[in-house]
């Protein structure tokens, strides 16, 4: 496996060229496609291969339902700015059947890993003349897998799976030597928006890593109209992450007068540099006590929420 390269030691101008050359030397003159999610790392890697490959790569941003509100018109509106068509792919059903009934977090990602990688993207693959499919894996990602702690959706090789074999399609990953600290600052270099190499990093099971239990489309708009509230009221905390989630235990509230057995949100809000560690941000109880009166005036059935103030490790930044 190659080498770290830490945010400091990042030469932009020579890593982009450096990557350029081996993404043009490994696709030839057939066709890749990308995996455009809107987070950081996916954005950073579709400019990267835009610069390589121009018209000879297709950025798809697939839509799996479990994405925050508004978010795939803010990816496409995004990156047409910036001259790159982005294609949405509606699986939306594909993925809550694959998710139905599954509560165990292992397997719930892999229902997630197995939708998108083997049909969506298989589909795609075998319907085009695309071989490679470009993905934005950071050592992060494979250092977790490896170590156990969660499987990231995105990663195979280290894992002894071979996406060729499994999926009938090879994977290229850029980015595979930076942290998301280095990441962002080529993100810059690369000319890509702040607002999209500045954003907080979010998961590749999106809104799905962030619910315990079922995954259905009633609890994920649950809990993306819980995440349209944290996202507004701590986008200025300065945190390096922010995130809600929504839990399986139901506990007594009232409304109108009456009991309302009804569903917990838990905050999370971040600081860290790289994720591997994290504590939770000191938040004011003000800025806490506006969090949870506008969660419960948005978000119908929730009538309890909690900070979560316990650091990683043990805790782990998302809740599957
Ligand atoms: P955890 O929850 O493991 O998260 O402390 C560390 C960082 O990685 C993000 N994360 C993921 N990113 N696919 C991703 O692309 C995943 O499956 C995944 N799980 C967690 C998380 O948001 C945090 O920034």
């Amino acid at each position: 496996m190659k080498k770290e390269i830490t945010a400091q030691e990042l030469n932009t101008e020579a890593f982009i060229q450096e990557k350029v050359k081996d993404i043009r030397d490994a696709v030839g003159d057939g066709m890749a496609i990308n995996a455009l999610s809107g987070g950081v790392d996916s954005s950073v890697v579709t400019m990267l291969g835009h610069r390589a490959l121009g018209p000879q790569l297709r950025t798809i941003f697939v839509e799996n339902g479990l994405m925050r509100e508004g978010e795939a018109d803010q990816v496409v509106a995004f990156f047409r700015e910036l001259g790159v068509e982005v294609e949405v792919v509606d699986a939306r059903s594909e993925f809550f059947a694959a998710l139905k009934g599954l509560t165990d977090p292992e397997k719930k990602r892999e229902a997630i890993t197995q939708t998108f990688y083997r049909n969506v993207f298989g589909r795609i693959v075998r319907e085009s003349d695309a071989r490679y499919l470009l993905q934005g894996t950071i050592l992060t990602d494979i250092d977790e897998t490896v170590a156990g702690i969660k499987r990231q959706h995105n990663v195979f090789e280290q894992l002894g799976i071979d996406p060729k074999e499994a999926f009938g399609y090879h994977i290229l990953e850029p980015l595979i030597q930076l942290r998301k600290d280095g990441v962002r600052k080529l993100g810059r270099a690369l000319g890509l928006q702040e607002e999209l190499f500045a954003r907080i990093p979010f998961p590749g099971p999106a809104l799905a890593a962030r619910i315990i239990g079922e995954v259905t489309p009633e609890r994920i708009e649950t809990i993306r109209k819980a995440t349209v509230v944290i996202e507004r009221l701590l986008k200025d905390s300065g945190a390096f992450q922010y995130l809600g989630v929504l839990h399986e235990d139901r506990v007594t509230g009232m409304r109108d007068g009456k009991r309302d057995f009804g569903q917990q949100i838990e905050v999370r809000c971040w600081d860290s540099t790289d994720a591997r560690t994290a504590s939770p941000t000191r938040l004011s109880f003000d800025l806490l006590e506006r969090i949870a009166s506008e969660i419960i005036r948005d978000v119908p059935g929730v009538v309890s929420v909690t900070y979560n103030i316990a650091s990683k490790p043990p805790s782990t930044i998302e809740a599957i």
